[in-house]
């Protein structure tokens, strides 16, 4: 137990990375277990963040309790999670009655703020899922409480950590094809996973900031990492076109539709047991509906994306994010002054069997299919000369590998060294959000963002 407490005091040093975490953050014996709380029992909580945590780290951790606006929720995590833990509806009266460690934010992204601040403010640490929050505001107050605390937030960006990704890293790190210049990015959401997005509450800008901030600071994050810069200058253009109020049909939500039979988007929740348990046995609760229409005229999210930055190495780099594709995948493209790194991942047209659309995304967040490895490409090709393949396992689970390696990375092997740097910080989670942010405002001015002036941060050339 001592072994492994130490193990963890020191993970936690290195996940902040850019900061100099201090040894004595904690202040409980090393005969204890660490205290852990979580707010906000969604799917996300319940499985990566709570399950998992029960699952695999046990010896090490205890989650002492438990919070969100959902009552109902609350008591199906507890069960779902194998824990036996009070719950609480006032996150404050969570943290003075239980003193907890490390505080888990796992609730809609609107929110982070409110309970990364408390929990700085209160003397914690704070793990929090991306995007680290939804606008500049928000972005320099957990700045200011972060620094205030000399307590240290952690920002779970688990795509670094598949394979895949650090492989892109580490061909960039070695300057395979020069100085990068430019970058083309795209991303394919497909109509079962991004349409998702439409049904709940991600669709308004107002809960997770749109995907330019909910879903594209993944992307962002990877970008800034694997291109060891900050941005500078983001233009962009966005639409709805697809969803919202251009559908041709309106219902409350899939199950009470009259439109079931027309509708292509038709989604039956009552196929998937762990929905139902999580979401429509606690509607009445708080009123979410999992299987709401994405065709609702509330909808104020843009279902195209496509933007221009700049970073302060002078990179350049075109994106896009499509929300209704007939496949999901993306593409990347680095062009530098030797050659040029091509990556893609699941491009039906790149593989010699069928795959099944309906169920890519369900694979992605799942947790066990790490057995499922298959070989994955990248193109290294240098000027003047033949292009070389470098093969990457790949796995479809836990986000491309990169969940659990994020969390063995945290409480197994968090002294050894990690050549990559791919832990992340609060720095990291705002440069990332930063872009979306600064994407949005391009949208609404019709003018180039500059990144300086949406904090106190200052971009810089070369991460630290
Ligand atoms: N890193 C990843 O790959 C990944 C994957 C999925 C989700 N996420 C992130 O995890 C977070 C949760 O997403 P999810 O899919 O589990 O959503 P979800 O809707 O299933 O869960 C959100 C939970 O937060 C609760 N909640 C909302 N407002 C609250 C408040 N003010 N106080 C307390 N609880 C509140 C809701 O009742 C719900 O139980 C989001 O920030 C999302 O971006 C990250």
């Amino acid at each position: 137990m001592e072994n492994s407490r130490r193990k963890f005091l020191t993970s936690i040093a290195m996940l902040s990375a850019v900061s100099v975490f201090p040894m004595n953050a904690f202040n409980f014996g090393l005969s204890k277990k660490l205290r852990i709380v979580l707010v906000g029992t969604g799917i996300r909580g319940t499985s990566f963040w709570g399950k998992r945590l029960v699952e695999e780290y046990s010896d090490l951790l205890e989650f002492v309790g438990l919070s969100d606006v959902n009552q109902g929720r609350m008591e199906y995590a507890k069960q779902y999670m194998g824990v036996n833990c009070p719950t609480f509806i006032d996150f404050d009266e969570m943290l003075a009655k239980t003193k907890p460690d490390l505080i888990i934010v796992t609730t809609v992204d609107a929110t982070h703020h409110n309970f990364i601040i408390k929990g700085l403010e209160f003397g914690c640490d704070v793990l929090t899922e991306k995007p680290l929050t939804t606008d500049e505001i928000k972005v320099q107050e957990i700045l200011n409480a972060e620094r205030r605390s000399g307590k240290n937030i952690i920002v779970g960006f688990n795509y670094r950590w598949s394979p895949y990704n650090t492989k892109i890293k580490e061909l960039l790190a070695k300057n395979t094809v020069g100085k990068i210049t430019s970058v083309d990015f795209h991303w394919y959401l497909n109509t079962y996973h991004g349409a998702s997005y439409f049904r709940r509450w991600h669709g308004l800008k107002h809960k997770g900031g749109s995907l330019w901030v909910h879903k594209a600071t993944h992307h962002f994050d990877l970008l800034n990492w694997w291109l060891d810069s900050e941005p500078i200058e983001v233009f962009a253009y966005g639409d709805l076109e697809h969803y919202g109020v251009n559908g041709p049909y309106r219902g409350s939500n899939c199950r009470t539709c009259k439109y079931k039979n027309n509708c292509d988007f038709y989604f039956d929740i009552t196929k998937d047991k762990r929905l139902m348990n999580l979401y429509v046995d606690n509607e009445n609760y708080d009123g979410y509906i999992r299987d709401n229409c994405l065709f609702r005229n509330e909808i104020d999210i843009y279902d195209k994306m496509s933007a221009q930055i700049k970073y302060a190495n002078n990179v350049t780099v075109n994106y896009s994010l499509t929300t209704y594709s007939p496949f999901e995948g993306w593409r990347i493209a680095f062009n530098g002054t030797e050659g040029r790194i091509e990556a893609a991942l699941d491009i039906p047209y790149h593989k010699n069997f069928s795959v099944d659309q309906v169920e890519m995304h369900a694979k992605e967040m799942e947790q066990n299919a790490l057995e499922e490895a298959e070989m994955e490409s990248i193109i290294v090709h240098k000027l003047w000369k033949d292009f070389d393949t470098v093969k990457v396992p790949y796995e479809k689970g836990g986000h491309g590998g990169g969940d659990s390696r994020l969390q063995d990375k945290i409480f197994v092997s968090p002294n050894v060294e990690d050549p990559f740097g791919r832990a992340a910080g609060s720095r990291d989670g705002v440069m990332s959000v930063l872009i979306g942010i600064a994407a949005r405002k391009s949208i609404e001015t019709g003018n180039k963002v500059q990144i300086n002036d949406l904090s106190d941060l200052e971009p810089r050339a070369r991460r630290l």
